[in-house]
């Protein structure tokens, strides 16, 4: 599968690196945006990514790029953690790459048999099979509903549920298997491609991830520097946006319940360039499927001390941790 990076030119438009800068690429994957920053000025380039089989890729720039470029193994919600300070843009671009779902044996993929894993870190913490093993019809459900949209979430958890008291769901195929045969075929998507988009962002606890990650790029980023994140899924894109709107002392999200009031919090840590969101162009939807969902999102940080209010509005699904503890 050829891997295009997503938005790149938008991704480096919003960056607009200078020389002498420095840029954290949080989710390094095929190393395409980190590569092209590179290219876009004299700058430097700290790749971080929680998949340890992204390093040959990164030996190849750190080669042709020498001193400018450097990887670190960490999930990107710690990179105030790892030495990291004053850096004058910060990328996320949230998922899984084409190199890991062409790897069968990483389990992202329906469409490529073998074991039902889908951790991006390979090591520690609950599988997709440990989820589907042993979680219960609601909990399941909510998983499916929340994180995949999935209209009939509750008559696929039954269906699982069911399936594994005659055996044991133990590959991709298996579950794909156990979901056509819940859902039906129709139209051009497999029917487990929202089940499996599910269980990987559940078992990655990537809005979690994405919640702590904004907020550690708040710690690490100079007065100045640009906050770029490009988002494939609502729930994804609504963290974002609430996190801007909030930091840049607008109150997102007013109700009945809650009115939007005026702000009289913390000084805003941010600013929002007048167009903050994006979406790709046409052309790159036409050759690039996977970038049909996607949105880019840019802050600039301020001099403004960081935010230490909790705002992060996580939908009520099980946590990973609640599982864990239960295995
Ligand atoms: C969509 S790919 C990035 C592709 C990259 N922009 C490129 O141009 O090649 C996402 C990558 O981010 C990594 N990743 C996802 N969530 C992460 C997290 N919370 N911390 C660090 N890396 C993460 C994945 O392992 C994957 O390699």
């Amino acid at each position: 599968m050829k891997h295009y990076p997503v938005m790149l030119p938008e991704v480096l438009s919003s960056l607009s690196m200078a020389d002498g800068e420095t840029c954290v690429d949080g989710t390094f994957g095929n190393g395409g945006y980190s590569e092209a920053i590179l290219n876009s000025a004299a700058c430097s380039v700290i790749g971080l990514d929680r998949d340890p089989n992204v390093q040959p890729r990164a030996d190849e720039l750190a080669t042709a790029y020498g001193d400018s470029f450097r990887l670190i193994n960490t999930p990107f919600s710690k990179m105030d953690k790892v030495g990291i300070d004053r850096v004058d843009g910060v990328v996320l671009d949230i998922g899984v790459s084409s190199m890991q779902l062409d790897q069968a044996e990483r389990g992202f993929s329906f469409m490529r048999e073998g074991p039902l894993d889908m951790r991006m870190e390979q090591g520690g913490g609950p599988t997709a099979r440990d989820a589907v093993m042993a979680l219960s019809v609601s909990e399941l459900t909510r998983i499916f509903q929340v994180y995949g949209e999935e209209k009939r979430a509750r008559h696929v958890a039954n269906c699982i549920v069911s399936a594994r008291e005659d055996s044991d769901i133990v590959t991709t195929a298996d579950l794909a298997g156990i979901v056509e045969r819940a859902l039906g075929r129709r139209g051009k998507t497999h029917p487990a491609t929202r089940v499996f988009q599910a269980l990987r962002i559940f078992v990655n606890d990537e809005l979690g991830e994405l919640y702590l990650g904004l907020c550690a790029a708040e710690r690490i980023l100079a007065p100045g520097g640009r906050l770029v994140v490009v988002t494939f899924h609502s729930l994804e894109d609504r963290i974002v946006k609430s996190f801007f709107r909030r930091r840049a002392g607008e109150v997102a999200g007013g109700s009945r319940y809650a009115p939007e009031v005026e702000n009289n919090g913390p000084a805003a840590s941010f600013t929002l360039p007048k167009r903050s969101v994006t979406k790709p162009s046409k052309t790159e939807v036409e050759e690039n499927a996977r970038s049909r969902s996607a949105k880019l999102r840019v802050a600039v940080r301020t001099e403004a001390d960081v935010f230490e209010a909790d705002d992060r509005l996580l939908p009520n699904v099980i946590s990973l941790s609640e599982l864990e503890a239960r295995l």
